[in-house]
């Protein structure tokens, strides 16, 4: 710079513009019963939202689990659609996909939804309505969200944690190299249809498995409904319908709370608020090759985590009993073998999952613990010696009668 204030002569100058604008993301999420009903009116009537005039052309993926339980499902979406037959259209019968962590675990299975995306001309006007548990709603989500940069997906989850939890946010993805969710992005859905009546047919193990996850936003953000699981545990043990029905109506309202009021919604900080007790369980899942359920691992996740909360002056003693206690009535059980995996160095395989969830996101390591039951807290240091010895207490009292 010239003493007069003029570049040098040869000096590099750089003009900037900075581009801003803001999107408003808007979806709605419903809860009802016999979705596929001709006489309810939710799917046509979340597809017609933005177009109330068009025949909407849709893409339905069925997850193969559900279809073994109810086998007459494909027909009955296909009624549905005959019976709202000006306003819908389904452009080939419902095509099943596998399942459970499978469908994320393969490529192969990424590519042959996106070539029936590409064979029937699906396009950004055009629906996918993804039909199953969270494995399934995330790896159609991917495909849905890069496919012509990005077409209108509607989930109608199918477990007690894809309604609850996976099914009402922003999220998707594939495993790849081994790695949880390596592939994935940020894509809020069209719509959300949570149909009660799908659950029936799940598992004993996968009704409880989501429970995991109302306890888990019970601990870090409502204290109440935390007490309200307590009071209510026999009832959603039973998966009694007034009792299970509520539950996962506050679980994704809450959720949803965080999402649109929590100020991150793409995750772009250091923080992950909703993943109380994840650190541990992501490692866990891994570890098992996927035999322990997501929800199950979350349980032993928030256990060793309110004993760390203790133990490091955080939590009040006692507490982590009382919530060990709700989620062993509820039935999970909070040790597994795979904890003492040991690395080839001698070290703990799961302490390897605290790296593991500071470089999904990059930055600072950020745990949320507890500072009491309802109230999440955020740290950035975990100690090794101290985390060894909340495991221990978990499976003092696992192996205590
Ligand atoms: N995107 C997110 O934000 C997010 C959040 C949490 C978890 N997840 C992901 O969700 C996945 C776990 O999802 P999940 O717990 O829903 O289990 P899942 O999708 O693995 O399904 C479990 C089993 O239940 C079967 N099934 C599904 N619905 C059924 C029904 N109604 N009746 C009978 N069987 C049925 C499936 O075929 C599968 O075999 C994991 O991959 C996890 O990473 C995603
Ligand atoms: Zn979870």
């Amino acid at each position: 710079m010239m003493q007069d204030g003029s570049p040098a002569e040869g000096a590099q100058t750089a003009a900037v513009h900075v581009q801003r604008f803001a999107v408003a993301f808007e979806y709605p999420v419903y809860f009802t019963e016999r979705l596929f009903d001709p006489a309810n009116p939710v799917l046509v009537e979340a597809l017609a939202r933005l177009e109330p005039e068009r025949r909407h052309r849709c893409l339905v993926f069925l997850d193969d689990g559900l279809l073994r339980c109810r086998p007459g499902l494909g027909q009955q979406i296909a009624d549905y659609a005959r019976a709202h037959a000006s306003r819908m259209r389904l452009v080939c019968p419902p095509l099943p996909v596998p399942g459970g962590e499978r469908i994320k675990s393969e490529l192969f299975f990424v590519e042959q939804m996106q070539q029936r995306f590409y064979e029937h001309n699906i396009d950004r006007h055009s629906y996918v309505i993804a039909i199953g548990g969270g494995a399934v709603l995330d790896a159609v989500g991917l495909v849905a969200a890069v496919t012509h940069r990005g077409v209108r997906l509607i989930r109608v989850p199918t477990t007690v944690l894809a309604q609850d939890d996976s099914g009402v946010g922003v999220k998707n993805g594939v495993n790849l190299y081994g790695v949880k969710n390596f592939v994935g992005t940020f894509a809020p859905p069209f719509a959300v249809l949570n149909d009660f009546d799908l659950l029936s047919a799940l598992a004993p193990r996968d009704k409880i498995a989501g429970i995991a996850e109302a306890v888990k936003v019970a601990l870090i953000r409502d204290g109440v409904f935390f007490t309200w699981l307590e009071r209510h545990a026999n009832g959603l043990l039973t998966f009694e319908h007034a009792a299970m029905a509520e539950m996962i109506r506050r679980c994704a309202e809450l959720h949803l709370h965080q999402i649109a009021y929590g100020g991150d919604p793409f995750e772009t900080g250091s923080a992950r608020p909703l993943d109380y007790g994840h650190w541990s369980a992501h490692k866990l899942e891994s570890l098992t090759k996927h035999h322990v359920r997501h929800g199950e691992a979350v349980a032993i996740g928030m256990a060793l985590d309110a004993r760390y909360s203790v133990l490091a002056g955080l939590l009040a003693a006692g507490q982590e009993e009382r919530i060990c206690a709700l989620l062993e009535h509820l039935g999970f059980r909070l040790w597994h073998p795979a904890f003492e995996s040991r690395r080839p160095d001698g070290s703990l395989a799961i302490l390897e999952g605290l790296r593991e969830f500071r470089e999904h996101l990059g930055g600072e390591l950020t745990v949320t613990l507890l500072a009491d039951i309802g109230r999440g807290v955020e740290v950035h240091e975990i100690d090794d010696g101290r985390m060894r010895a909340a495991m221990t207490w978990l499976q003092e009292r696992d192996r205590t009668p």
